[in-house]
């Protein structure tokens, strides 16, 4: 069921307890509607990829507070703070590498070693990342493939029945999506035009921006490393043998296992959301354990089963290095 609320003072504080129990709320920013979870929580970022229809784990932007909250996610070079201190709150996102301590989890960051971060200037996102008092995970509040919503209305037709709530705070003033700079190479990459204009940026970075590798343009921040695992992945497996441990769903690996084994089950009741939030710390634990070889059962290919198979395909592609 999805509750529209025009976004006042009471509906902003249900809004923030829905996103801290885990729940979808959409929201208002000064450029589109934003489909929002808390940042923090894997498995509330999943069920924002389910909600969109995502083909792959596209990474999310985290909205923040402030610079003081944006600075706790991510080390920004001296250029990024200089664009943060002019456009902040407002149409900019930065891409930097994420702080070791940072809250944002991996899911929302697609396993990337980076984040991106913005500071809306819409009093009703500001309020509401203000009472969550966490960063807010949120990509435009559209089915994958749909145009970024500017109403409540829009969301709805998209989103109706996926979102637990949206906030109506009117049209978003803006219509077009915030202006994304990446700082994660030697000089500064514009990844996506938008409601900031180049010009401006320049103007404060001293310097031009640069383009983007062609990678980065048809599946934006998936070229860059994404998170490989020390472990080789050996996929679609029927069985585990001598050697491995197991990279489960549903159980079917484990039932067939020798006793003793080492086994993660990605969602023992064969939930697609609950294996997507799984996935990334899931893998990270194999490698914290020295695992050198995990069987990995069959995933379905509906739903988030997509986008699983397609981080496990990569995770498991032979390393150039
Ligand atoms: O105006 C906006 O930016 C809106 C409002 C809601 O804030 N949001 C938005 O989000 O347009 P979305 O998910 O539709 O687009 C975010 C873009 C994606 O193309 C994604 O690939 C890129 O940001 N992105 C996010 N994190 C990244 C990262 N670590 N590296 C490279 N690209 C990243
Ligand atoms: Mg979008």
């Amino acid at each position: 069921m999805t509750l529209i609320l025009s976004a006042g003072a009471a509906a902003i504080a249900q809004a923030a307890a829905t996103l801290r129990d885990g729940g979808l709320v959409a929201f208002p920013t000064e450029t589109v509607y934003g489909l929002g979870a808390d940042a923090t929580q894997a498995w509330a970022v999943a069920r924002i990829y389910d909600a969109k229809d995502r083909p792959s784990f596209n990474p999310l932007i985290a909205h923040v507070a402030d610079l003081e909250a944006a600075r706790r996610e991510a080390l920004l070079p001296q250029t990024a703070l200089d664009l943060a201190h002019a456009f902040w709150p407002g149409p900019l996102t930065i891409v930097a590498p994420a702080a070791p301590e940072g809250s944002v989890c991996e899911l929302a960051r697609a396993g990337l070693p980076s984040v991106a971060l913005r500071v809306p200037a819409h009093p009703v996102a500001h309020a509401l990342i203000a009472a969550l008092g966490r960063p807010i995970a949120a990509p435009s509040a559209n089915r994958s493939g749909h145009v970024s919503p500017v109403t409540a209305a829009h969301v709805a037709d998209d989103l109706s029945g996926k979102v637990d709530l949206i906030l109506d705070g009117g049209r978003a003033p803006g219509g077009l999506e915030s202006t994304i700079v990446s700082f994660c190479e030697a000089s500064p990459v514009l990844l996506r035009p938008g409601a900031l204009a180049r010009e401006a940026i320049e103007k404060i970075l001293g310097e031009k921006l640069t383009a983007p590798a062609r990678a980065e343009i048809l599946a934006p921040g998936m070229s860059a490393a994404h998170y490989a695992p020390a472990a080789r992945l050996r996929l679609e497996a029927h069985e585990v043998v001598e050697g491995e441990a197991a990279l489960d769903f549903g159980g079917r690996l484990t039932a067939r296992a020798e006793p003793g084994v080492f086994a993660l089950d990605l969602s023992p009741s064969g939930d697609l959301v609950e294996a997507a939030a799984n996935l990334f710390a899931y893998l990270r634990e194999f490698d914290a354990r020295g695992i050198e070889n995990v069987a990995v059962a069959h995933i379905p290919e509906r739903g988030l089963g997509e986008a699983i198979n397609d981080r496990l395909r990569r995770a498991s592609a032979p390393r150039l290095d």
